[in-house]
C-alpha cells in the first residue's frame, strides 16, 4: 500500500518533454497493438473508442507501420501515405481529450513482416531463413543499402505525418526483434564488415536505429523515444548501453527498455522483469542527459513507486514507467489506483499477465478475455 502523499508525489509528477511540453503524470500506457485498424489500416471507430477510456501521461499508439510491407499482423495502424493523416489526427485528438499526451509508435517489422503485404518477398538485414507465424521456415532477402535509406526516409515521413496529425511524441520501436532491432542483433545482420551497417562492429549494428532517429529529428520539432531490447540471446545489456549512447547523441530524449519476450508473466517471475539487465544499461550510460523508461510485468503500486524513485539507487530510479496489459483490463487503472490510495487501499492491477488478450486481437480486436464481462 502507497500513502497518497508518496503516490502524488512521485507518480502524479509532471513529466516534463525536452520542448517543455508536459505529461500529468509517469505512467505511459505502453505501445499496444489492438487489431481494431481497419484491413486498409486506416483508423477505425473502435480505435477511438478503445483510445477514449485510456488515461495515462502519455499514451503511446499500437505500433503504426510506415511502409505497406512492414506489417507483421493484421490490423496494425497505418502511417505509410498521405491519407493515413486524417484518421490520425482524429486518434491524437481523443488522446488528447482523454488528458493524455499521444505519442505515436512507428515501425518496420523488417524480417518479421508477412509476405502478403509484401509483395511476397520478406526483407531484413541478411540473407536467411527465419520461422514463420505456424513455425514454418520463410525465406528472408537482405535489403540493398539503398532499401535501408529508403525505410530511414519512410520513418521521417511517418514522422512529419504523426506531426501534422497532433502527436506529441515520436516512439520509435527498436525492439521486440523487429527490424530496427534486427540490424543491431548479430543473430539477423550477418551483414559484411565493407557495409554500412555491418554486423561485425557496434557502430554498424547500430546505424539503422541510429539514422532513424536522425531522419527523424531533422524532420519533426517533437520529441523522440525509443523502445529498444535490454538484451536477448546474442546481445549483453552493455552492448545495448552503447547503443543507448547513440541514440542520445543522435537526439533522442527517452530510452525506454524492454526485452525480446515482452509479455512475460510477472507472477512466474517478478514485477519488472527487465529490471536487472535495465540497470546494467543504466550503469554504462553516464551523463547522456536521456530519460529512461522501463516496462513489462509492472503490476503493483508498490512496484510503481519503488522504479520511479528507485529506492536511492540511481540505476534503479526510471523516469517514467510503461504498462501495457493492465490497461487493456483496466483503462482507467491510473485514476482506480489514484482514488484508492485517498483512502489507503490500494489494489494491485487486477490483469493476470494470461495473453489471452493477444489472441483475442487476431480474432477481431484486443480486450481482456479475463474479465469479459465488464
Ligand atoms: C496485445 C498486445 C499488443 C502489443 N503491441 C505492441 C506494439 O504495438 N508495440 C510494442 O512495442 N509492444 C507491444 N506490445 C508489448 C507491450 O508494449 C509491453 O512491452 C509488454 O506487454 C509488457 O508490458 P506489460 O507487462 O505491461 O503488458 C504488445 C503487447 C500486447 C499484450
Amino acid at each position: 500500500m502507497v500513502d497518497q502523499k508518496t503516490w502524488e508525489s512521485t507518480v502524479l509528477q509532471e513529466f516534463e518533454l525536452p520542448n517543455g511540453v508536459k505529461a500529468s503524470n509517469r505512467i505511459m500506457r505502453a505501445a499496444t497493438w489492438m487489431g481494431q485498424a481497419e484491413e486498409d489500416g486506416t483508423c477505425s471507430n473502435t480505435i477511438f473508442e478503445t483510445y477514449s477510456k485510456i488515461r495515462a501521461g502519455i499514451v503511446v499508439t499500437g505500433f503504426q507501420y510506415v511502409m505497406e510491407e512492414g506489417q507483421s499482423v493484421r490490423r496494425m495502424i497505418s502511417n505509410s501515405k498521405p491519407t493515413d493523416v486524417e484518421g490520425l489526427k482524429r486518434l491524437a485528438g481523443i488522446i488528447h481529450s482523454s488528458g493524455g499526451l499521444a505519442a505515436a509508435q512507428l515501425v518496420h517489422c523488417g524480417c518479421k513482416s508477412l509476405p502478403k503485404y509484401s509483395g511476397n518477398d520478406i526483407f531484413g538485414p541478411s540473407e536467411m531463413e527465419v520461422s514463420g507465424l505456424k513455425g514454418e521456415g520463410v525465406q528472408v532477402k537482405a535489403m540493398t543499402v539503398d532499401h535501408v535509406e529508403e525505410v530511414t526516409q519512410a520513418y521521417a515521413n511517418a514522422a512529419k505525418r504523426a506531426e501534422s496529425a497532433g502527436f506529441d511524441v515520436i516512439e520509435l520501436h527498436g525492439a521486440h526483434h523487429y527490424g530496427l532491432w534486427q540490424f543491431f542483433d548479430p543473430s539477423y545482420n550477418h551483414r559484411p564488415e565493407n557495409d554500412p551497417y555491418t554486423g561485425t562492429s557496434i557502430e554498424g549494428r547500430s546505424k539503422a536505429m541510429v539514422d532513424a532517429v536522425r531522419a527523424i529529428k531533422n524532420t519533426v520539432d517533437i520529441p523522440i523515444q525509443v523502445k529498444v531490447d535490454s538484451s536477448s540471446d546474442t546481445v549483453k545489456p552493455e552492448e545495448v548501453g552503447e547503443l543507448t549512447k547513440k541514440l542520445a547523441e543522435a537526439g533522442a530524449y527517452c530510452v525506454i527498455f524492454s526485452g525480446p519476450n515482452p509479455t512475460q508473466k510477472p507472477k512466474d517471475l517478478e514485477d519488472a522483469y527487465f529490471l536487472g539487465d535495465a540497470m546494467v544499461i543504466r550503469s554504462t550510460v553516464h551523463d547522456s542527459g536521456l530519460l529512461f523508461g522501463l516496462v513489462g510485468g509492472i503490476r503493483s503500486p508498490k512496484t510503481v513507486i519503488k522504479l520511479l524513485t528507485g529506492n536511492g539507487d540511481l540505476a534503479a530510479a526510471f523516469d517514467v514507467i510503461q504498462l501495457s496489459r493492465p490497461i487493456i483490463s483496466e483503462p482507467a487503472l491510473l485514476r482506480r489506483w489514484t482514488e484508492e490510495a485517498k483512502v489507503g487501499t490500494q489494489e494491485i492491477a487486477r490483469c493476470i499477465s494470461c495473453n489471452r488478450c493477444f489472441a483475442a486481437g487476431l480474432k477481431g480486436g484486443v480486450r481482456c478475455v479475463q474479465f469479459e464481462s465488464d
